[in-house]
């Protein structure tokens, strides 16, 4: 367990909050092995009917740990950046997400495989893959034309701009803009309701819901994989993440 993941069951409700608002919640390794085994183990616990994710402080998630992409970047399938994709990719039971502020990266890929999302209305995204000299991942290069289609899609990807709640709803990524005092009852009022509805017949809806991209989205994630992980090594990678920490605009002029 990560003493950043901070995990509850009640009512049949497994909250999980990304607890490390000092950092905006970045993810590192420790974390997403503690969301992977807690999303995993939901499968087959019968005290879990839905899964609720939500973010302390002021963000949501603001990615992978940059420091972590430095230091312990993912080699192979058994990262546990990975481990937590193919967790919330096969995840039998509905995932509600709670966007209370910045979501970042796989902030916003991890939204691409949950079931509701409300986000508070200053809620702001960002997939900044390209910018940091990387390509995306969680199979979102499937997921996120079949929303939103080619052009959209390339425009969140190749320009990696923020955008805000309003764009997150038209582009299918968000349910609904509830203001920031409101989120929390929002999404307990949702997760409350989804753990008194029939847990079988929402499964099976859940699954239903997914399978006809259920082997799309894997393919592709795999397919990203062989992409993303030399990348991290990569030369534009090394540069843009230097430029982070070093808190100086990054310089892609000599590529
Ligand atoms: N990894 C590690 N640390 C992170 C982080 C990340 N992904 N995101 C934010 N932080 C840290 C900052 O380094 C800073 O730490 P410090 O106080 O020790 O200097 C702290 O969190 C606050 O971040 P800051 O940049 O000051 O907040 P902001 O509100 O100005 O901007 C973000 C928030 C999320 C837009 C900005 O921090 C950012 O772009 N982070 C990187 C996101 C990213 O590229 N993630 C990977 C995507 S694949």
């Amino acid at each position: 367990m990560s003493d950043y993941i901070k995990a509850a069951i009640n009512e049949k409700i497994l909250s999980l909050t990304i607890d490390r608002a000092d950092k905006k919640n970045a993810l590192d390794l420790a974390m997403y092995q503690a969301l992977a085994d807690a999303v995993e183990s939901a499968n087959d616990d019968q005290n879990i009917r839905v899964i609720l994710i939500k973010g302390s402080g002021d963000s949501f998630c603001s990615g992978n740990d940059i420091k972590d992409f430095l230091k312990n970047p993912p080699v192979d399938d058994s990262s546990p950046v990975l481990q937590f994709v193919r967790a919330m990719i096969a995840a039998e039971k509905p995932i509600v997400a709670a966007v209370n502020g910045i979501a970042v990266g796989i902030g916003v890929t991890m939204l691409l495989h949950c079931d509701l999302v409300y986000a508070a209305e200053d809620s702001r995204f960002q997939m900044p893959f390209v910018n940091i000299g990387l390509c995306p991942e969680a199979g979102s290069t499937h997921i996120l034309p079949a929303l939103m289609g080619h052009q959209k899609a390339s425009e969140l990807l190749l320009l990696g701009k923020m955008f805000d709640v309003d764009t997150a709803i038209d582009v299918g990524i968000v349910n609904e803009k509830v203001k920031s005092a409101e989120l929390e009852q929002t999404a307990k009022d949702v997760v409350l309701k989804i753990a008194a509805q029939p847990p079988a017949a929402t499964r099976t809806t859940k699954r239903l819901l997914r399978a006809a991209m259920h082997e799309q989205i894997q393919t592709a994630a795999a397919r990203e994989n062989q992409s993303f992980i030399p990348m991290l090594d990569g030369a534009e990678c090394k540069e843009a993440l230097t430029a982070f920490m070093e808190k100086r605009p990054a310089d892609f002029s000599k590529f």
